[in-house]
Order: C-alpha cells, then sequence, then structure tokens
C-alpha cells in the first residue's frame, strides 16, 4: 500500500496504562496516569518511564527515588481517566474513595484494585529539555492470585483483567472496542 506522511504524533501505535503510586511528604498516597512506559535490560528486567511537565508525582520520584506502577484495566479506567485528568497539585485529588496498601519490598502506594504492579526504584534519571526519563529497576511485581496459576491459558488470564490499551486520545478495550476519549470517562468517578 502506498504510503504518506503525516504530522508527528505515534497515532495507530497503542500503549498500555499504568497509575503510577507515590507517598506525599504526609503519608497520603497519591496517583497519575501514564503511558511513556516500557522495559529495558540491565542486569535484569527494568522499567524506562517519561515523565514531561511539572507534576505531583515527578517531585516526589524525585525526593523518594521510588513509585509503583499499576496496571489500568478496564474495571478502573474511570478511576485511571480521573488520576490523569486531575492535577496532583489541587489539594482534594486524592479525596476520593480507594483501597491502597504498602508494596512488599519499597515504601510505594499500591492500588488493591488494580491486577498487577509493578515495585519500582529509580536507577539513573536523564534529564530532557521538557521532560525526565527515569531508569529503574523491577525491585518487585506483585499480582492478583488468579494471574499467577497455571490452570488457565495466557489468553483466558490477560481477557479476564482486560488491560487498557491507548492511542488517538482514545482509550480501547483488550478486544479492540473504543471505551472513551480522555477526560470523558472520568465524570463517573469524579467526586
Ligand atoms: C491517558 C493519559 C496518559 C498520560 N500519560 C502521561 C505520561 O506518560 N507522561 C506524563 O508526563 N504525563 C502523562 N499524563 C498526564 C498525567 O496523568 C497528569 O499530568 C496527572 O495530573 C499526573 O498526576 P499528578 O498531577 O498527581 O502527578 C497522561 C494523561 C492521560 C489522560
Amino acid at each position: 500500500m502506498k504510503k504518506v506522511s503525516v504530522p508527528i504524533t505515534n497515532n495507530f501505535c497503542p500503549q498500555t496504562l499504568f497509575l503510577y503510586g507515590t507517598y506525599n511528604e504526609d503519608g497520603m498516597p497519591n496517583f497519575g496516569l501514564f503511558c511513556w512506559f516500557s522495559y529495558c535490560w540491565d542486569s535484569g528486567l527494568g522499567v524506562m518511564a517519561c515523565i514531561g511537565g511539572d507534576k505531583l508525582t515527578k517531585d516526589r520520584i524525585r525526593a523518594t527515588g521510588v513509585f509503583s506502577a499499576n496496571l489500568v484495566t478496564e474495571s478502573i479506567l474511570p478511576l485511571a481517566d480521573y488520576f490523569g485528568n486531575t492535577e496532583g497539585y489541587s489539594a482534594d485529588k486524592m479525596n476520593i474513595p480507594i483501597e491502597t496498601s504498602k508494596g512488599a519490598v519499597l515504601d510505594v502506594p499500591i492500588l488493591d484494585s488494580s491486577p498487577l504492579a509493578f515495585e519500582l526504584e529509580v536507577s539513573q534519571t536523564i534529564p530532557l529539555n521538557d521532560s525526565e526519563v527515569y531508569i529503574c529497576r523491577i525491585r518487585n511485581v506483585q499480582v492478583d492470585e488468579e494471574l499467577s496459576g497455571e490452570n488457565r491459558s495466557v489468553e483466558e488470564r490477560i481477557q479476564a483483567i482486560a488491560p487498557v490499551r491507548t492511542t488517538c486520545q482514545t482509550y480501547f478495550s483488550w478486544t479492540g472496542k473504543a471505551l472513551g476519549k480522555w477526560g470523558e470517562l472520568m465524570q463517573q468517578r469524579k467526586p
């Protein structure tokens, strides 16, 4: 098929979504929504994450050197959309009922309703003009028991958790159905 050049975007390149969890100075958890997330190898599997601009999640990662990355699935998508469209700097962002627990290895908040969480320790920070890239050691991975059992196929297990993908500022189900534009679904979870 003939190719055409288009403006630079990553449209039509689906990305997995994660909620990054950090503790504020007062011990309150804060979550933000992120998709610039991938993997690297450095004597073991690692994570690379890019955060742009000024935001509370970035301040807290800089201050503590640790954060959690909680996989976004269909059942928590309205909550995730809220965390991605509400600034942590606004005082009441976290006045919303959620259940969290502390990481098993690191002092990071884990979102109980996500089926998979990485506990991440920043090993290198690469400053760019408008953002920072964090190279992280994966210190622990926590999954719901239903994911760790081998008695169901990988296909059955991933369909059961239904991870969300995003491109073109739109959320998509694991099966490829459009679920809404960024900023639309948060209306269901707004406090
Ligand atoms: C779908 C989606 C993906 C996002 N991905 C990123 C990202 O990868 N990097 C980034 O810097 N901000 C990203 N954001 C913006 C942050 O989620 C937003 O700035 C949020 O307020 C961060 O939380 P905080 O203010 O509590 O730190 C994304 C927002 C949405 C809606």
